[in-house]
């Protein structure tokens, strides 16, 4: 098949914030996707999303397939962007729809939905000024997130408060920062898990993943902060989780951590792949924190890849599973006339 790879490249920019380029992928993901298309027989180029005249770009292109990991260029629906302008010119491609993305990327939206089919998430509220009166509900400690942001983008052991003064403090920092509301919600205490998702012909849900951050003391930082991403696996900070995969858990609770993820992938409606991001608390209650349509794919150090190894998956299985997953469907829209291509 002739494919299009749309991504975000990570660069070197010194004059952008630290954390400007944390969502993008690096040279070597891309490379890894490339080469995984390419050994099962594809040609693969690769397209960045922001670049000018990207519409003309798809439209001289001979594309069967779009395989689409892109951030997007900015905003509230920056993960939608090439989704949307696919949808307009009727090309395919892999992963979850605009309307998903969209709603993944808000992550009070997505705890509404998750809240409606009774999928335990943190209580929440969401501060657009900054000044709103705390509800009462809430149960110190919290923690204070960007509400549109992944990579844990703007988290760090500060936002984890336990006084309502250094909490508006930071929401306040928040709002200044990303120019967005913020979501607080109560800090859930126990285990970190990650949960893949992959729809390969069928539905299945890899083994759970587990990120014990007790080896990280060194660090200061005691969760999956933006510092533990950005440099996860560095020793001479004790960013240095230690991975669990199977996660060190009952089968019952596994399987009801399982269900909870995959309630969370149907009821947002994602497409082929899917990482959902939850918290055990003591209590053995699967809090589901998010999900992420886009969960990163580098071959060494992602998430979602290291499910899929425990799974017995290899890598360029892995990249043609979601592939052949999403051309299966737009191969049957085709069949049912749900497909419709503009001239
Ligand atoms: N309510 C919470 N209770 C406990 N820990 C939390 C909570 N919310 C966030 N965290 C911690 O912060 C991390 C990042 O939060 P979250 O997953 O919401 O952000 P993100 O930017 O969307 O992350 P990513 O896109 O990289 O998965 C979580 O993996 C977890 O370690
Ligand atoms: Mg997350």
């Amino acid at each position: 098949m002739n494919i299009v790879l749309t991504c975000n490249l990570k660069k070197e920019d010194d004059s952008k914030p630290p954390d400007y380029f944390s969502e993008f992928d690096s040279q070597e993901t891309i490379n890894a996707i490339t080469s995984a298309l390419r050994s099962k027989g594809h040609s693969v180029e690769v397209i960045e999303a922001g670049q000018p005249n990207i519409v003309s770009h798809f439209k001289k292109s001979r594309i069967d397939i779009v395989f689409n990991i892109a951030e997007g260029k900015s905003g509230k629906f920056r993960e939608s962007e090439i989704p949307a302008i696919l949808d307009y010119l009727g090309i395919p491609y892999t992963g979850s729809s605009t309307f998903s993305l969209a709603l993944a990327l808000n992550k009070a939206m997505t705890k509404k939905i998750l809240m409606a089919d009774n999928i335990p998430t943190p209580y929440f509220q969401v501060f657009t000024k900054g000044n709103e009166p705390l509800d009462a509900q809430l149960k110190f400690p919290l923690i204070v997130k960007p509400n549109l942001e992944g990579s844990a983008k703007g988290i760090n052991c500060s936002n984890v408060v336990y006084t309502a003064e250094s909490l508006f403090n930071k929401v306040s920092e928040l709002i200044r920062t990303y120019k967005q509301e913020v979501l607080v919600e109560e800090f859930i205490k126990g285990k970190e898990l990650t949960v893949g998702i992959l729809e390969n012909g069928k539905t299945t849900v890899l083994p759970i993943l587990e990120i014990d951050f007790s080896t990280c003391a060194k660090s200061g930082e005691f969760f999956y902060s933006w510092r533990m991403k950005e440099y996860q696996g560095d020793g001479s900070q004790g960013l240095t989780p230690t991975f669990y995969c199977p996660a060190r858990l009952d089968e019952d609770t596994q399987n009801a951590v399982k269900e909870v993820a995959l309630r969370t992938h149907r009821a947002v409606g994602c497409l082929d792949i899917s990482r959902t991001d939850i918290r055990l608390s003591k209590d053995n209650v699967p809090y589901v924190l998010e999900i992420n349509p886009l969960p990163g794919l580098n071959p060494k150090e992602s998430n979602f890849p290291i499910m899929a190894y425990a799974a017995g998956m290899k890598y360029d299985d892995l990249i043609e599973a979601i592939l052949m997953n999403a051309w299966q469907r737009s191969n049957e829209a085709q069949t049912y006339g749900a497909k419709r291509t503009l001239e």
